[in-house]
């Protein structure tokens, strides 16, 4: 099985320099808001997205990358860390990357404004740095998060099992980004448009995977192994991939049931478990995962025009990371 550090090796002291500025921008503050901070500088988690950002931009640099690839890896980790801070306010989560999250410890007026704080003090830094061109390409993903989001809340509330409609969902709230990831590692290192642009649809589809597999970790794996509460997208009323493909399959009876079930899943263990042995038994994680390979051989396809580097293998790695992660 692939590891995330294997993924890294061949950007490890540009990852340890990225560490270095991230800390010099956000770390060592005072009273609560350097203690929020901290906690959530301490959990960062696997750095998906600004690993993205170097290995895209190694891909098309001769020489090493530069401040411009930093301050790309810097905004897309903070612009996702804001959204999982405001994530787990909305979804009323106590728990992430197994500690407690923001609002569990200092309440959900805290953590909106240290979200609200990350994404300002991001885009002020971004604005300094004069490269307008790379920031405006990073920022344009804010609201296209903040689209899926609002999307994804109305869809809960009604436990629409819409296929198309989920689609554009994890596309909006998490493909973007990492495609903007993709395609800003290129665009920082000075790559052609076409480069640009096929690194964003190499980025989208790795997104899609991403997100197909946390939907499908949400019903296989546990907890402890996730650090996140398992079953949480039936407790949100989210209705996701897996048990779409079981919703569309059933027949009328099994059908009927898992609906009746739904509204009902925020506040009942026993219908969570219902709706997820039936997931299971009836294929919805195997079919959900056919559909995540797919996207998987649209990203790795998209590295087929590269030579074979260190680099461009790491990538074509992380696509196998991405289909065998188990947290
Ligand atoms: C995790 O989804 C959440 C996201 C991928 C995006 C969240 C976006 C916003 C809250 C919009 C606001 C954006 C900014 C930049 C402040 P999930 O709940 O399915 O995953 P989880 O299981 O990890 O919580
Ligand atoms: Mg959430």
């Amino acid at each position: 099985m692939v590891s995330i550090d294997t993924i890294r090796t061949p950007i490890k002291p540009q990852l340890e320099e990225f560490d270095a500025f991230v800390r010099s921008c956000f770390g060592g503050g005072k009273g609560l808001l350097g203690q929020m901070l901290e906690h959530v500088l301490s959990s960062r988690g696997k750095g998906l997205r600004p690993t993205i950002v170097l290995l895209t931009a190694a891909l098309h640099s001769a020489g090493g990358v530069g401040r411009r690839t930093h301050l790309a890896a810097l905004m897309t980790e903070m612009i996702h860390l804001a959204s999982l801070i405001h994530d787990d306010v909305i979804d009323s989560s106590d728990m992430r990357r197994g500690r407690a999250s923001v609002n569990a410890l200092w309440q959900s007026h805290n953590a909106v404004l240290v979200g609200d704080y990350i994404l300002s003090r991001t885009m002020e830094i971004g604005m300094s740095s004069g490269q307008y061109d790379l920031v405006s390409h990073i920022i344009r993903a804010v609201s296209i998060l903040c689209e899926g989001e609002i999307m994804q809340g109305d869809h809960a509330s009604r436990r629409d099992a819409s296929r198309e409609a989920y689609f554009e969902i994890i596309y909006k709230k998490t493909a973007t980004l990492i495609g903007v990831s993709a395609s800003a590692g290129a665009l920082s290192a000075g790559a052609s448009a076409e480069k640009v642009d096929a690194m964003r649809r190499f980025g989208d589809a790795v997104g899609m995977a991403f997100q197909i597999g946390d939907d499908i970790l949400d019903y296989t794996a546990s907890s402890s192994v996730t650090g996140k509460p398992s079953l949480g997208d039936l407790r949100e009323g989210k209705v996701t991939l897996p048990l779409i493909e079981v919703i569309e399959s059933a027949d009328e009876a099994l059908r009927n049931e898992i609906l009746a079930a739904l509204p009902l899943c925020a506040d009942d263990e026993n219908k969570r478990e219902f709706v997820r042995s039936a997931v299971i038994r009836e294929g919805g994680v195997e079919r959900a995962r056919e559909v995540m390979k797919s996207y998987l051989g649209r990203a790795m396809s998209l590295l087929a025009p590269y030579e074979p580097s260190p680099v461009r293998d790491a990538l074509v790695q992380l696509c196998a990371y991405v289909a065998e992660r188990e947290r």
